[in-house]
């Protein structure tokens, strides 16, 4: 093979047209492959030395490798710019914009009905009391019959009660939380002191002071003599601790078939006696169902719904807020989460 200096000049002029005209890092690579690599033409033009007269090889040797260090230099001059460029580029399009408001993720809010029932049953498990629970489908018996509410007592008419079909199941879903009461003097022996909170249910429309699904707590204290003494002090210190230490309560006479007396529970708030729930001397004839012996024990048991308490406390006026579920509702009265 024969080689001419213009040959490599050509070469080499080839090669740097093709550097100077590659735009990008990818380009360039081609351009390595074709006119720098292994297999390109200088390349070739340097293995050709080999075959060359000896007295040729001095000469053309230098006159090649003048060629590839011109186009390796081109190529790594070329390769630096263009890296040079590709880093600017990167940092504009990969840019973070630290001053841009970060995308949050909104913190939940306890419901105002679950913190209430919180700090209602952390008052009284600071009482000694324990938090007791029943199911919200609950049998007729412990509803009502188990509670001396006969068959015929008006609370338990259609207007009322949600009954679960089919109707000889005797199942509804639970009026009030007393059926609690009744389920823990079953499972226990006196000593008891039970808080029951819990979900119930009654046929009503949903207006600005009823919801047909609505929260009450229960409690219930059975023990050696007990008077009605103690259910007062008992609802003097709840009614303090939820509304304010100088809230006054006062009883009321009033009827429920499964406390003897029974009594209506007011306090004193803001200037006016409020209703709060109802309230008695658990009946004998209750006691006696669960198996316990009223001639040895006697106990106090109420009954208040949280939505009302709710209402009360935070000035809240239409009760569709409390059932809503709107969380900008729920935010304020505080997360109670820590
Ligand atoms: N269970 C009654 C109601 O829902 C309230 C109550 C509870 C009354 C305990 C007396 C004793 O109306």
């Amino acid at each position: 093979m024969t080689l001419t200096s213009a040959q490599i000049d050509e070469i080499t002029s080839a090669a740097l047209v093709a550097i100077g005209s590659a735009t990008d890092l990818e380009a360039l690579k081609e351009v390595r492959i074709g006119h720098v690599g292994d297999r390109s033409p200088i390349a070739r033009a340097n293995q050709a030395l080999g075959s060359m007269e000896v007295s040729e090889r001095a000469e053309f040797g230098k006159v090649i490798g003048k060629g590839r260090s011109t186009i390796n230099t081109a190529f790594e001059a070329r390769q630096k710019e263009l890296e040079v460029e590709r880093d600017a580029r990167v940092l504009i399009e990969e840019r973070v914009d630290v001053s841009i408001a970060a995308r949050r993720t909104p913190q939940g809010g306890l419901h105002p009905l679950t913190l209430l029932t919180n700090e209602i049953c952390d008052l009284f498990i600071g009482l000694g009391y324990r938090v007791a629970e029943g199911p919200e489908l609950e049998s007729e018996w412990l509803n009502f019959d188990s509670l001396n509410i006969p068959a015929d007592h008006p609370a338990r008419t259609m207007q009322d009660t949600f009954f679960i079909e089919p109707l000889d199941s005797r199942l509804v879903l639970r009026t009030h939380t007393s059926p609690v009461q009744m389920r823990t003097m079953l499972e226990e022996q006196p000593p008891i002191y039970v808080i029951c909170p819990g979900r119930t249910y009654r046929a009503d429309e949903l207006d600005a002071t009823h919801t047909p699904v609505f929260s009450q707590v229960e409690g219930l204290v059975v023990d050696r003599g007990i008077t009605m003494a103690d259910l007062k002090g008992t609802l003097d210190y709840f009614a303090r601790a939820i509304f304010g230490p100088d809230v006054k309560t006062r009883l009321r006479p009033s009827f429920f078939p499964f406390t003897e007396p029974s009594a209506e529970v007011d306090f004193f708030f803001n200037g006016r006696w409020i209703e709060w729930g109802g309230c008695g001397m658990v009946n004998p004839k209750v006691l006696r169902a669960a198996g316990i012996d009223p001639q040895e024990f006697s106990g106090f048991a109420f009954g208040m719904g949280l939505e009302r308490t709710l209402m009360v406390k935070h000035g809240i006026t239409d009760m569709h807020d409390i059932v809503e579920g709107d969380i900008r509702f729920s935010q304020n009265f505080g997360s109670g989460l820590r």
